[in-house]
Parts: C-alpha cells; structure tokens; sequence
C-alpha cells in the first residue's frame, strides 16, 4: 500500500483533528508540521512524532511529505495552498476554500497548473443526516428538490472565540466560517445557484466586522429555491432543514445525525421516520476519500472548484445584502 506522508499547516483544532484521524488509516502519517506559534507547533510534533517547521515554506519542499493539509485560519488559506502546489504537493484545505473568489481563483489556478489533487474539508458530506438527504433526493423516495430551507441558529462563538473570527478578511464572517457547510449542503442536493438575494446586520456581536446575522435567499439553475437562515444572536440554538421535493417533503429537526421525517405525494400516504445510516467518524471519512483519491488516482470528492461555488454565494450575498439588489451568479 502506498505511504501517503502528510505534513500539516495550522496547527489549532482542526488542523489535529484532521491528522488524528488521518494517522489511524493504514500507511498515514503526519510527518512534518507548521504554525506561526512556536508552543503549538512543538506540540503537534511531539503528538505525531514529526519535525517541527517554523516556515510552512520549508514544510512543502520537504521529501517526506507527500501532500500537505491547510488549517490556517479560512482568510489565510490561500499562500499555503499555492506553495504545496508549486512543491508538486496535493493539497487538502479546510472549509471555506477562501474568503473571497479571487482567492478561490488563483489556489484552482495553482493545483491545476500543478496537477495535483485538490479537496476541501466539507465535512458534512460525511454526516449521516446530510448523507441520507443526499441519497433520498438522488431518486427514491423524494427526487428532485424544489424548495430547501436550512436554519443555523447559534449563539456566538463561544469556545471558538479565536480573534481571527471576527474579521471578514480572516474568516469570511459567519456566512463562510459556520455557513459553509450548510450551503455546500444546499448547493450539494439541489445543484447550482443562479441568483442571490440577502438581508441582514450586525445585531448583537459588535466585535465583528460582518452581519452575524442573515437571510440569504438562493434561486438554483434547476429552478428550484431555497432560504438560508443564519445567525449567532439566538439563545435558542437549532440546526435544521426542510426540503420539499417531486415526490414528497423531509424534516431533520436536530441536523447533526438525527432522525428525518418524510411524508410522499401518494394518496394515503403515512408521515413516516428514518434513522439515517450508521457512518464513521466524519472527519475520518473525509481523510479516508482524500488519500484514497491520491493513492487511486481518481478525482476528489470535493475538488477546490467544486468548494469554490459556496464562496461565490456568500460573495454575492455579501453584495447583496450592502446593495440591496439582487446578484446574478
Ligand atoms: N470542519 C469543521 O467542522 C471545522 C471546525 C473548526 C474549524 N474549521 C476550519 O479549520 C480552519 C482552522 O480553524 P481552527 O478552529 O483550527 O482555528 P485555530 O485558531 O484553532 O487554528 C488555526 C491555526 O493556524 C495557525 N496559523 C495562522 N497563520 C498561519 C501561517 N501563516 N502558517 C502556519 N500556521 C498559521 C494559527 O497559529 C493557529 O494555530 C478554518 O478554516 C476553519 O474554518 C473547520
């Protein structure tokens, strides 16, 4: 089997996240390691057992590391990615691709002139509620997508205060830094986007520099539409979605691996419940389809063109919530 050496830049949360589950894959390891904070560096070497490396430029030329995993904040994203593609190196890079479209632009530019595999971190493609959604739109039972609601309710930060969250330029504001998974989802089971609508202010969080909380309106190229709700000022959090479709509609109240709830067109038909799939670990699965794709050779599940999309949506509603108009994608 071959060895797929990983070397790791950002190493916070997720940045571990990501290389503890990817370590317990057969023939992974994380070999080399970067963070611009020394402490945090040091201990991710010593957890991996890898070499600490100040200048992430020098983690990606690097012979022991075959492909390189992005966790810098969302903003900075873009010079790591571009240097592990310049060193030949595939790239795995945490959700949102980039805070803005020209970041996304000139990081497809880079793999794709190098080319090396691309993927992004959308991690709730490997959810079990987002999975069983996915699958029941593909056809049976519910088929296409008419109409998609999705409410992601919070209360602020919290534990993940981190001051680099509260800049737009750093993170992408909340629509990218939380709501990219949501509208990767939505993207994900109802196609492209074609027109953006969005309202929205600042209410409550005054240390950011973003509206934290919005109503992004979406009209997809299939002709179906769809709302996201999307705020951190609530003191009653919920995660949840509606999607009504050709033959019928689902809830998932509590999104994150809970039951859905269907009912068909059919005459007579019965409100029914469905616990979805067991999975494993997300985060595991998608380290799992990231090297699974170096080592076949085949496409990523999430290339960065793909990822792309969602940043060009929170673009637009961005505009669209400064303006007033409309945005065209
Ligand atoms: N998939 C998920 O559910 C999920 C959850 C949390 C975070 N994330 C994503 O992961 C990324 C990181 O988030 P986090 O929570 O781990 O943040 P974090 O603040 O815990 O970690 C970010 C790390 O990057 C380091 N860093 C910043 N600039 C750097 C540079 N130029 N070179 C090397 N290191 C640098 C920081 O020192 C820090 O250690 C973000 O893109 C975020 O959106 C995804």
């Amino acid at each position: 089997m071959q060895q797929v050496r990983l070397g790791l830049i950002g190493c916070g949360g997720m940045g571990k996240a990501l290389c503890d589950q990817a370590v317990t894959l057969p023939g992974v390891c994380v070999t080399a390691v970067s963070d611009v904070d020394a402490e945090r560096c040091a201990e991710a070497a010593g957890k991996y057992s890898a070499t600490a490396v100040a200048d992430y430029a020098d983690l990606v030329t690097r012979g022991d590391v075959d492909a390189v995993v992005v966790a810098t904040p969302g903003g900075l994203h873009r010079p790591p990615v571009e240097a592990a593609a310049a060193a030949g190196k595939h790239v795995f890079s945490e959700k949102p691709l980039a805070a803005t479209v020209a970041d996304c632009d000139a990081m497809i530019a880079a793999v794709e002139a190098a080319g090396v595999k691309s993927m992004v971190g959308q991690v709730c493609r490997w959810h079990p509620t987002h999975r069983m959604l996915h699958k029941m739109v593909q056809g049976w039972p519910l088929g296409a997508v008419r109409s998609i609601y999705v409410e992601r309710l919070g209360s602020g930060w919290g534990a993940n205060s981190a001051p680099w969250r509260y800049s737009r330029e750093l993170s992408g504001g909340t629509l990218l830094e939380v709501n990219a998974h949501e509208l990767d989802f939505m993207l994900w089971v109802a196609g492209p986007v074609k027109r953006v609508m969005a309202v929205g202010g600042q209410m409550v969080d005054l240390r950011s520099d973003y509206p934290d909380c919005t109503w992004v309106s979406l009209a997809f190229e299939s002709g179906a539409v769809g709302v996201l709700q999307s705020t951190g000022v609530t003191t009653l959090p919920s995660y949840a979605a509606r999607l009504d479709c050709e033959h019928g509609s689902a809830t998932a109240a509590s999104f994150f691996g809970g039951e859905i709830t269907y009912k068909l067109w059919e005459p007579g038909a019965e409100t029914q419940t469905l616990k979805p799939d067991k999975v494993e670990t997300p985060v595991l699965g998608e380290m799992r389809a990231f090297v699974t794709a170096i080592r076949d050779d085949t496409a990523t599940a999430v290339p960065f063109r793909e990822a792309r999309r969602t940043v060009a949506v929170v673009e637009a509603a961005y505009h669209s919530i400064a303006t007033g108009q409309a945005v065209e994608l």
